[in-house]
């Protein structure tokens, strides 16, 4: 059965002594849960927040990657660099990376490719915009997305990836999708998995939602049969709020 998941995005946020504290109150609130935990600190933490985090069940993980082994590739971190200090799993394509950095679908698909050889896990994100929604777009949208990424991945390479629908005019606005609206697109994701790769795979896709999910909010998108789980940006830097969401998906 596919895993049930709670990803906080820590994004550009924290210093080094915030960073620790965060773990440290998170260490605190979060009493074991059968719910996977990740934690995605900036670059120049993630081998603190591995030691710091040792073996007490959360998961560090990275917020973008290269997709080159190594080279003159100014400011940028490989997988293999990742790897070597306990990473194995990294976000590609947030739609901050693809609006910011312009990121699109081409280099995200060597990025999941490159993070994949280099036996890492790869949370892959995608949504449409609010343009999208509005001229009632959402699912070609997302289905291209999909088409160009993902759906060219070889069959065996699936257990490797989790997605996480987030529709970016749903992403630190505190508009958030109803549980309805995201149980839609995770249905209709979850089928085109299906109709390409077969029922166990995507069965066995977790599919995380993400964009202003809160305390007050996450157990009631989380309760949809689609929905495995969150990718938190805002709420996952309070570690109170944080462990209320992980306490809504169990
Ligand atoms: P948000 O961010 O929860 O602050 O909307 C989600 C994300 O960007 O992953």
């Amino acid at each position: 059965m596919r895993k049930k998941i709670v990803a906080g995005n820590w994004k550009m946020n924290n210093n080094l002594n915030e960073t620790i504290k965060l773990i440290d109150d998170l260490k605190n609130e979060i009493s074991s849960v059968d719910v996977k935990i990740m934690i995605a600190p900036s670059f120049p933490f993630l081998r603190k927040a591995v030691k710091q985090i040792d073996d007490f069940g959360i998961e560090v993980i990275s917020q973008n990657v290269n997709d080159n082994d190594s080279g003159a590739f100014t400011g940028e971190v490989s997988a293999k660099m990742l790897k070597s200090i306990g990473v194995n799993t990294t976000l590609i394509g947030h739609s901050e990376r693809r609006a910011f950095y312009n990121e699109e679908d081409s280099l995200l698909l060597k990025k999941i490719k490159h993070a994949i050889e280099n036996k890492m896990n790869v949370i892959f994100c995608f949504g449409e915009e609010l343009s999208d929604r509005k001229s009632d777009n959402h699912f070609d949208v997302v289905k291209n997305q999909l088409d160009s990424t993902v759906m060219k991945l070889e069959k065996d390479l699936w257990k490797k990836i989790i997605l996480a629908y987030e529709p970016v005019w749903a992403i630190g606005t505190g508009e958030t999708a109803s549980a309805d609206q995201a149980q839609e697109i995770h249905e209709f994701v979850r089928g085109c998995i299906s109709k390409r790769f077969g029922s166990v795979i995507s069965n066995n896709v977790s599919i995380l939602y993400g964009g202003s999910v809160k305390p007050s909010n996450a157990a009631e998108i989380f309760s949809k049969k689609d929905v495995d789980g969150g990718l938190i940006g805002g709420a996952a830097l309070n570690a109170i709020d944080f462990s209320k969401i992980i306490e809504a998906n169990r």
